[in-house]
C-alpha cells in the first residue's frame, strides 16, 4: 500500500459569501484568531504526515504562496528589534514542499482537484478544502489516515448533520457500519430535499486513490453546472474499496459567516491568553 505524501488544496473558489470582504483578499486568508484558515489546513495535514501541499490556486490568490514564502523585511525588521519569530515557524517548509497550479476557471472542486493531476501522478493524495475548520485530536486527516493504513482505497471524512441540511452537502448511501467506519455504496452530491440517502455528509476531508483523476478527465458536469469531485468519486464505488470515517471532533464551516463567527469563538476560548476575557465579554452579552 502506497503511502499518503500529497495534498491537495483547493483554493481557487471566488469565496463570494463573503463578499467584499474577499474581493482582493482569498477566502482562504481570512482570519480565525491570529491563523489565516490555509494555515489551519496545511497543519492538520503536515501532522496528519504529508510531505507535499499542493495548492489550486486562481487569479488574485497570490496572498497564499507569499504567506508560506519567506518575508525577509519583516523577519529583519522583527530581528533588528529583538523580536521572536517563533510565530511564523508554522509558515516555513523546505523549498518544493509548497507547490502550486492555477485553476483557470472557477469550474467546480472536481475541476480544481483535477489540475493538479500531473503533480500528484500516481499515488493516492488527500484532499482537504480549507474553508472547513476540523477541529480534533487526533486531528481529522490523521484520522482518516490512520484508517487508511489499515484498509487502504479511498477513505473519506463524514460527518451527521440534521436531515433538512443535506441538501447543502456531498451526502453518503451507507453500506455495512462497523463503529465510526462506514462503508459507502453511492454518493450524491446536493441532493434534492427530501430525497438524501442519509444525513452522513461530506465535510471536506478526503484520501483518494489516483484513478479519480481519470474519472474527472471525461469533465462531466453535475449539480449546479459545476464539474463536482463528489460525482467522480461515486464513480469508483465498486471498482475501489471506499469508506466513510465520522470525523471525531468539532468542524466549523468557515466558508459562511455564522460558521466562520462560531469557529472563532470557539478557538479562542480554548487558548488560555484570551479565554477569560472572551468568556467574561460572552457572559455579560
Ligand atoms: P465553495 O463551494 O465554498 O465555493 O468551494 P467558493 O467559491 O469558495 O465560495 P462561495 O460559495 O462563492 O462563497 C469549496 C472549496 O472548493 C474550492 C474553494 O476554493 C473552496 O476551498 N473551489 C471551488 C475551487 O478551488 N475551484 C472551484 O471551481 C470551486
Amino acid at each position: 500500500m502506497k503511502p499518503v505524501r500529497k495534498a491537495v488544496f483547493p483554493v481557487a473558489g471566488l469565496g463570494t459569501r463573503f463578499l467584499p470582504a474577499t474581493k482582493a483578499i482569498p477566502k482562504e486568508m481570512l482570519t480565525v484568531v491570529d491563523r489565516p484558515l490555509i494555515q489551519y489546513a496545511v497543519d492538520e495535514a503536515r501532522e496528519a504526515g504529508i510531505e507535499q501541499m499542493i495548492f489550486v490556486t486562481g487569479r488574485g490568490k497570490g496572498a497564499l504562496e507569499d504567506h508560506f514564502d519567506i518575508s525577509y523585511e519583516l523577519e529583519a525588521t522583527m530581528r533588528g528589534r529583538g523580536k521572536s519569530l517563533e510565530p511564523l515557524e508554522p509558515t516555513r517548509f523546505p523549498p518544493g514542499a509548497i507547490v502550486s497550479v492555477r485553476q483557470q476557471e472557477p469550474l467546480g472542486l472536481g475541476h480544481a482537484v483535477w489540475c493538479a493531476r500531473d503533480i500528484v501522478g500516481d499515488e493516492p493524495f488527500a484532499v482537504l478544502l480549507p474553508d472547513e475548520v476540523m477541529v480534533g485530536q487526533p486531528n481529522c486527516l490523521r484520522q482518516l489516515v490512520d484508517v487508511y493504513e489499515r484498509i487502504g482505497g479511498n477513505v473519506v471524512a463524514t460527518l451527521e448533520v440534521p436531515p433538512e441540511e443535506t441538501h447543502r452537502y456531498g451526502v453518503v448511501d451507507p453500506g455495512k457500519r462497523d463503529g465510526n467506519l462506514t462503508e459507502i455504496r453511492g454518493l450524491v452530491e446536493k441532493p434534492a430535499q427530501g430525497t438524501a440517502p442519509s444525513n452522513l455528509m461530506l465535510p471536506g476531508r478526503y484520501i483518494l486513490q489516483p484513478e479519480v483523476m481519470q474519472v474527472l478527465d471525461r469533465k462531466e458536469k453535475g449539480a449546479g453546472g459545476e464539474i463536482q469531485l463528489t460525482d467522480a468519486m461515486a464513480q469508483l464505488i465498486g471498482t475501489q474499496p471506499f469508506h466513510g470515517v465520522t470525523f471525531d471532533g468539532a468542524r466549523h464551516d468557515c466558508g459562511e459567516k455564522v460558521g466562520f463567527v462560531i469557529a472563532n469563538l470557539a478557538l479562542s476560548l480554548q487558548r488560555e491568553d484570551m479565554a477569560p476575557a472572551i468568556r467574561a465579554y460572552l457572559a455579560n452579552l
